[in-house]
């Protein structure tokens, strides 16, 4: 059978991502971990940048926002007070021959509504639809009973709910004002997969918004127009491939009165990338009840006393680095200049400022002079901060592909002429164009450029 151009495009990705250093699968001495995947020293870069550009954007760019970094294992009582050990869970069937275990409400669908009567793999005995917990269960300490149980956090968020009084009390808060968070998070998937769109540990980017009742809606519009904002400056991930879905009531999670869903159109399918929430005042008030602490806001001119809502933008990495590497990559033709066996190149147009590797240097023979001269504008570019990669193995146009398919903006060549005049050649990822320049500019204009967000 031959595979669809989706399918084609989606394992080209998983062997750049392997071939290149970006994302490898787990475990991989021992025979592989299933859907587990190590980030290599790319992958781990671009997170990086893709982190730090949110922070930015969301925490130390705005005066509402501050963060937070709270345990992955959190008193258990948050979780039952939050709802998730009584809510957090799937409809399963498991078959009673091959022991595959299946989503109920999946089976409906593709079975058009109505429950199938035996196991689609092998056609053995189902057994009755049960609820099955998402939620990683361990042990604290050396005991083994109930009593010493905790959770892995399934999402960051319930850390800012429980932190919201400490922070109220410190923080001098005014509303509206949010608690935004960067971390792990673990749920006991069962249909796991497609590479890094669905794992059993994933990172969370997560901002908890709290405003008064009344502003909760105008607070939702701010953050949709935030979350566009973010897909579409920053990503620069195409317009067609993105879609606003609002959730129908049957679908939202326990909490939420409202959610939309950023979807994107991966190959396997347009699915959930990021989500946005009302969460009301569901998750205060429950921590109220439970904990006995008052969780309301008291306005400091008017003396009113309310429970905030809450507005949640969510923001997955891993679902991030997948779409931004997903509509990035591209293959054109190489130019003829710098053709080396291959007439084609693969290149990720990543924007400039996610790029794992800024500036890759090059002295085109290996030269003493020239790679000290190479050194020295690497240590100059290093100064401003900027991802180099240096490079003199090999021809020229070897070099290029390489850093073309892990996508770096800009390549300079140092010749003997560059000893005579002090000139290097810049070489553009996307125009290809080569510019001959005074190499003790080089830095800051990259800088300038790189800052430009273009
Ligand atoms: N606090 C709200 C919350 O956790 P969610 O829609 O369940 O909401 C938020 O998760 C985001 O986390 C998703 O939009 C997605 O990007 C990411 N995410 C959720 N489950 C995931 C999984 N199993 N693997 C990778 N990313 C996941």
């Amino acid at each position: 059978m031959s595979m669809s151009d989706d399918e084609q495009r989606m394992q080209n990705l998983v062997s750049l991502a392997k071939r290149r250093g970006f994302i490898f699968p787990g475990s991989e001495i021992y025979g592989g971990y299933a859907n587990t995947w190590d980030y290599g020293p790319y992958g781990v870069q671009l997170r990086k940048n893709i982190r730090d550009a949110w922070w930015q954007r969301f925490v130390t760019g705005r005066l509402d926002v501050v963060g937070v970094e709270t345990p992955v294992i959190m008193s258990p009582k948050v979780w039952e007070a939050s709802g998730h050990v009584g809510g957090f869970s799937d409809p399963m069937v498991d078959c009673k021959k091959c022991k595959n275990r299946f989503r109920a409400d999946h089976l409906l669908e593709e079975n058009g509504g109505a429950m199938p009567t035996a196991c689609p793999e092998c056609r053995g005995e189902l057994t009755e639809v049960r609820q099955f917990n998402l939620m990683f269960k361990t042990n604290v300490g050396p005991m083994d009973d109930d009593l010493a149980s905790a959770y892995l956090r399934p999402e960051t968020a319930q850390g800012m709910f429980t932190a919201w009084k400490n922070v109220r009390d410190a923080m001098r808060v005014r509303l509206p004002y949010g608690i935004a968070q960067i971390g792990k998070a673990f749920r006991n998937e069962i249909t796991t997969g497609n590479f890094i769109f669905r794992t059993r540990e994933f990172e969370q980017m997560e901002i908890e918004y709290f405003v008064h009742p009344d502003h909760a809606d105008e607070a939702f519009e701010m953050w949709l127009l935030e979350m566009k904002s973010w897909v579409r400056d920053v990503l620069k991930l195409p317009e067609e491939s993105v879609v606003y879905q609002e959730i129908g009531e049957g679908d939202r999670a326990h909490y939420s009165s409202r959610t939309i869903d950023v979807e994107y159109k991966y190959p396997f399918g347009q699915k959930e990338l990021y989500g946005l929430a009302n969460r009301s005042d569901y998750d205060l008030k429950k921590h109220q009840e439970v904990s006995g602490e008052d969780l309301t806001w008291r306005d400091p001119h008017t003396g009113e006393k309310v429970l905030p809502y809450v507005i949640e933008p969510t923001w997955g990495l891993d679902r991030t680095v997948l779409a931004v590497l997903l509509a990035h990559m591209d293959e054109d033709a190489a130019p003829t200049s710098e053709k080396d066996k291959t007439e084609s190149r693969v290149v990720l147009r990543l924007p400039k400022n996610l790029a794992p590797v800024k500036v890759a240097v090059f002295p085109l023979q290996k030269k003493e002079d020239l790679q000290t001269k190479a050194k020295e504008l690497i240590s100059a570019l290093q100064a401003y901060g900027m991802a180099v990669e240096y490079d003199e193995s090999g021809s020229i146009g070897k070099r290029y592909r390489r850093q073309d398919e892990i996508g770096t903006p800009w390549c300079v060549t140092l010749d003997m002429d560059s000893i005579e005049d002090g000139s290097a050649t810049i070489r553009d990822r996307d125009t290809l164009e080569q510019e001959r320049v005074v190499i003790s500019d080089i830095p800051k204009t990259l800088f300038e450029q790189l800052h430009s967000n273009s």
